[in-house]
């Protein structure tokens, strides 16, 4: 199976969106995506409502305090979280934590289905949640988690800066690090590529430097001011 951080990496959130058409197919393979996610006790405690006709998007994109970008969006899709789901097997933490972790990871599967698709999304948060919920007639005990505006992206912002690896991870305890995980854990994939790329920067090194020397020579020989070829 391949790796998808490539995939991961790539995705971005998506400002503005080209006024085209989502086929149903690219949808509903991104609902799929989320409806697979992990839940606590596989409770699938989500339910998306597909969005589609304008005049909608414009009421949601303004209960997303004036989002107005996502009314561009083929399609907006609303996670709703039915946290009683959650809640009846895992009591508060299964209403307060659990309900939620389990609609963010299908909502991340959404987000990496749509990008593997070509499609473009942004994974909108901010909005009036009663606004939401009277529009779609969303029942009391049922929470609007999630706007996420699917869509062909007219730009790919660049990647916004991430915080490096090593300044995220501790080890056995709260900021514990290591200086060379790969060594502590006896990484040897890790070690010998480490080796391999150091042998090849060391190889172009000493090629350009042969190179750089040749050229030095050749230049600093006298041409001959007459062409073999040239006849007086
Ligand atoms: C819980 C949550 C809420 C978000 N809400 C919004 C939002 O309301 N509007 C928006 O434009 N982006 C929203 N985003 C997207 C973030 O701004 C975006 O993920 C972040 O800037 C990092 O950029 P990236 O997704 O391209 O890596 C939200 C993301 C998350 C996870």
């Amino acid at each position: 199976m391949g790796d998808i951080l490539e995939l991961i990496q790539s995705r971005r959130t998506i400002k503005y969106f080209l006024p085209k058409f989502v086929s149903w197919e690219n949808v509903a393979k991104v609902i799929d995506a989320g409806r697979h996610a992990p839940s606590c006790g596989n409770v699938q405690n989500w339910k998306f409502i597909v969005i589609l006709e304008p005049e909608s998007k414009q009421v949601l994109a303004a209960a997303c305090y004036e989002q107005y970008e996502i009314v561009s969006a083929g399609v907006l899709i609303v996670v709703c979280n039915e946290l009683e789901k959650a809640e009846r097997y895992y009591g508060l933490r299964g209403e307060k934590l659990y309900s939620i972790q389990n609609c963010a990871a299908a909502i991340e599967n959404m987000l990496l289905e749509a990008h593997s698709l070509g499609l473009g999304t942004r994974w909108v948060g901010s909005f009036d949640e009663e606004e939401v919920r009277s529009q779609l007639k969303i029942p009391e005990e049922v929470r609007p988690q999630a706007i996420i505006a699917l869509g062909y992206p007219k730009e790919i912002p660049p990647r916004p800066p991430k915080y490096p690896l090593e300044t995220v991870v501790y080890f056995h305890r709260w900021r514990n690090k290591l200086r060379d995980p790969a060594k502590y854990m006896n990484d040897i994939a890790t070690i010998l590529a480490r080796k391999a790329s150091a042998a090849t920067k060391s190889i172009q090194d000493s090629t350009r430097f042969i190179v750089d020397k040749v050229k030095k020579k050749a230049d600093s020989v006298p041409t001959n001011p007459v062409s073999p070829d040239t006849e007086d």
